[in-house]
């Protein structure tokens, strides 16, 4: 069998829990893996021991059916292996040439021949359609711009073995479909590929095989043609999952949260929030779709504190926040589930204990004389691990050593449980397996129940349309039209977002 990996039977262990219990995944040359399991199933520490961060304790790995001690990544990447992160690791003051380059730097005499390596940047982004700006520096492109040059910089390596750790979950759709035919094209350049994701339908969109594991253990691996969404789910999960979010009509009442002709600047000075209007009342949630990039994060960094407003009001239940810090804003009566979770959401370095309280320590009962009251804390932050089903050893161990998905759970749990007024829960769902998202929901959906407002944005428009009482779509800096999820399909919501009036489609000569 033709196979340019094979990982055997892998142990890995981490104090407290067994990440990966004799997992076996056999890559096929030319083919897109699947690797499929519940937030913590050990999917990122299965691919860390194939990228020679983690030594794993028992088993066998075979490079193209080589027996290999796969020490560090730079042996993985002398072996043709070369790995794209869950979260990012590029320089960000450094321009997409430098960073693709880093430690691989081509010299003239002891210098960088910086032309020579913006030339082979740009022959390989050619080659494989990644269109990349060589100049650019990281922190002045998009997302899944960043994302590209990670690709580049593994196949400057020499990458034959690709892996991708929830590559989608930060894109947008339309990022989504680019990265997909970069896939494509990658496959008919003679690579493979392991891709990580949550998403069923993707992989049953790209994938030929699916290997899936649960808490550590390898389930199966099948075929991807002729399975579907919910027998994946299932597999995953161990039980039926539903797909649908059952509520009720809504019930609003006053009005909670009131934007009234609000301005904000982005990063570049230049206007992203214009004359914005805005009202989420109590007991409904209104759910926010726009194209990435449409004033949708400045608007939430307005509200919460973290941006500057220039003009226009931000009033909750009646109060003017717009000059109020973001310590204030919460104290007033709003959650924030941040869309990026590792800049405003967690202290890694911190216990995922303090994490969950980290708005809120400085209060009785978790200080006392300006004593942390560590019983306490604890207390708290067992009973949100056991709520919100986060997966951790216990709450001692730092929020860096929790997955990607748990780390989110740890911060909704956190934002929910302190039943704020407003609930601002941007992309909420993403990174989390299919029955975390059912539960996410549901939590959503308690909130409002009980008589709060819940703003959602998100770029699934899926969970949009599942989700929301009412839908405000923004677009170039205002909200052009409120729409019912219920008589709105996902192709009307697109044709809103890309700028068209009305629901029908029918283009305006404006
Ligand atoms: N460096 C580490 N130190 C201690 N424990 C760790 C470390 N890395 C991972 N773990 C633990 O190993 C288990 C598997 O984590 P892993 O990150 O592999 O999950 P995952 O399947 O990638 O989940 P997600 O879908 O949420 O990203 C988790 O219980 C996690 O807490
Ligand atoms: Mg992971």
């Amino acid at each position: 069998m033709d196979y340019v990996i094979e990982m055997l039977d892998i142990r890995k262990e981490f104090p407290g829990i067994v990440a990966n219990d004799n997992i076996t995944l056999q890559l096929k040359k030319g083919e897109i893996h699947a690797l499929l399991g519940e937030n913590g199933a050990g999917k990122s520490t299965l691919m860390n021991v194939l990228f020679g961060l983690y030594q794993p304790e028992k088993g066998e790995i075979k490079v193209r059916g080589e027996k290999v001690r796969i020490t560090s990544p730079n042996v993985a990447n002398d072996l043709g292996i070369g790995m794209v992160h869950q979260h990012f690791m590029l320089v960000d003051t450094f321009t997409v040439t430098e960073n693709i380059v880093l430690g691989m730097e081509p010299k003239n005499g002891i210098n960088i021949d910086l032309k020579r390596a913006e030339r082979e940047v740009q022959e390989i982004s050619d080659r494989y359609g990644l269109k990349v700006d060589p100049r650019a520096k990281i922190a002045d492109i998009s997302v899944g711009m960043q994302q590209r040059v990670e690709i580049l910089k593994t196949l400057y390596r020499g990458a034959e073995i690709l892996i991708f750790d929830e590559p989608t979950a930060v894109l947008t759709p339309q990022e989504i479909k680019e990265l997909i035919q970069i896939f494509r094209t990658l496959i008919a350049e003679g690579k493979s590929i392991i891709l990580i994701t949550h998403k069923l339908k993707e992989i049953i969109e790209v994938c030929d095989r699916v290997t899936v594991i649960r808490k550590g253990v390898g389930i199966d691996t099948l075929d991807v043609e002729g399975t579907t969404p919910t027998q994946l789910a299932s597999l995953m999960v161990g039980r039926e999952v539903t797909f649908k979010t059952d509520k009720t009509d809504s019930n609003p009442k006053h009005n909670v949260l009131e934007v009234t002709n609000l301005n904000v600047k982005d990063s570049r000075g230049v206007n992203a929030v214009k004359d914005l209007n805005l009202t989420v009342r109590a007991g409904e949630i209104v759910g926010i779709a726009g194209v990435d990039g449409n004033g949708q994060s400045e608007l939430i960094e307005a509200i919460t504190g973290l941006r500057k407003v220039t003009s226009g009001k931000i009033e909750l239940n009646g109060k003017n926040l717009s000059s109020y810090k973001t310590r204030k804003i919460t104290e007033a009566g709003v959650g924030h589930i941040p869309q990026d979770r590792h800049k405003h959401g967690l202290v890694l370095d911190f216990p995922i204990g303090d994490n969950m309280v980290l708005q809120t320590y400085y209060h009785k009962p978790y200080s006392k004389y300006s004593m942390l009251n560590n019983k306490e804390i604890n207390k708290q932050a067992k009973k949100l691990i056991q709520e919100f089903d986060v997966r951790t050893p216990s709450e001692h161990t730092p929020a860096r050593a929790l997955s990607g998905g748990n780390q989110q759970k740890a911060i909704i749990g956190r934002e929910v449980d302190r039943d704020p007024d407003l609930l601002i829960a941007a992309q909420p769902t993403r990174g989390l397996d299919v029955g975390a998202i059912e539960f996410i929901h549901k939590r959503l959906i308690e909130q409002r129940d009980n008589g709060k407002a819940v703003l959602l944005v998100s770029f699934e428009l899926e969970e949009i349309i599942n989700v929301s009482d009412r839908i405000a779509v923004i677009y170039d800096g205002s909200i052009i039209e409120i729409v019912d999820p219920k008589t709105t399909t996902e192709q009307e919501l697109g044709l809103l977002m890309a700028g068209s009036k009305n629901k029908a489609g029918e283009t305006e000569n404006v």
